[in-house]
């Protein structure tokens, strides 16, 4: 689908994408598993700047679930390095186009201390930036975030009648990021896998057949337009924001 057959008046302000189907890709192919993870970088990469473009002000992808551990180590060690690498060599570009760069997930003993560095380095460089939040949700579970938020509250010793919805979301990996109107999941893959639980509630889900490295901000795009002809009521009997 076209950009320009989109409601410029009616784009989700923030869409998370589920990126899926790497391995079939490349089994697909006779390819190692990790092939399909490399793949993956031209499939991300225009899907940022076809989101920048449609002026999609925070784009969210899952890279790395706090499941994935399980892998083999090899696989392991290859997402790990993988995802350093593209740091390293796409931070510029993402810094020159204005983009805001995050991490969202535990930042334990599990990741490499050299990944942990260059996350921490990309967020430094692109923080005052305003175009569009790109957040990589990486050693991320939905899960494991409601159990910081938990820990944190429970640390400040809030007594528990004033725990609320607003205590929980302050607590969250970004309190400041707006729940994603619009998930995607490549791969004809019909779940959630610990992505962002508490934040979709509401979301609507779009769910797609193509395999994550042949994704494109075409389809991106037509994901975009499934949304808009979706009618959100939020429990009531309008389309309005219930926090609006
Ligand atoms: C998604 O692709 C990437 C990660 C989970 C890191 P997969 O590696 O899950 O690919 P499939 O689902 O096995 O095809
Ligand atoms: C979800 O995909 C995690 C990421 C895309 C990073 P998985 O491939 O790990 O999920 P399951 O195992 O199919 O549920
Ligand atoms: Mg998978």
């Amino acid at each position: 689908m076209e950009l320009s057959a989109l409601d410029r008046s009616r784009m989700p302000v923030h869409v998370a994408i589920v990126m899926d189907g790497n391995g079939r890709w490349a089994q697909r192919r006779g390819l190692p598993r990790t092939d399909g993870h490399a793949a993956g970088e031209e499939a991300l990469l225009d899907t940022v700047w076809g989101a920048l473009d449609a002026g999609v002000r925070w784009l969210t992808v899952y890279a790395f679930s706090t499941e994935n551990w399980k892998r083999p180590v090899d696989e392991v060690r290859f997402l790990m390095n993988f995802n350093d690498r593209l740091l390293v060599g796409r931070r510029d570009e993402l810094h020159a186009k204005n983009v805001k760069v995050q991490f969202l997930g535990r930042r334990d003993w599990r990741v490499p201390r050299r990944v942990l560095r260059r996350i921490e380095e990309t967020e430094r460089l692109t923080a005052d930036n305003t175009a569009m939040t790109f957040s990589m949700a990486f050693n991320y579970g939905g899960r494991a975030e409601l159990v910081d938020a938990v820990r944190e509250i429970v640390r400040e010793g809030v007594p528990a009648d004033k725990v609320d919805e607003k205590t929980i979301r302050r607590h969250l990996y970004d309190p400041s990021m707006p729940d994603p109107e619009l998930v995607i999941r490549t791969s004809a893959e019909y779940r959630i896998s610990n992505f962002l639980l508490w934040e979709l509630a509401y979301s609507e889900l779009v769910f797609t057949d193509v395999l994550w490295p042949d994704f494109r901000r075409g389809d991106l795009y037509s994901a975009i337009g499934e949304f808009q002809r979706r009618d959100r009521r939020f429990g009531g009997l309008t389309d309005a924001d219930p926090a609006g």
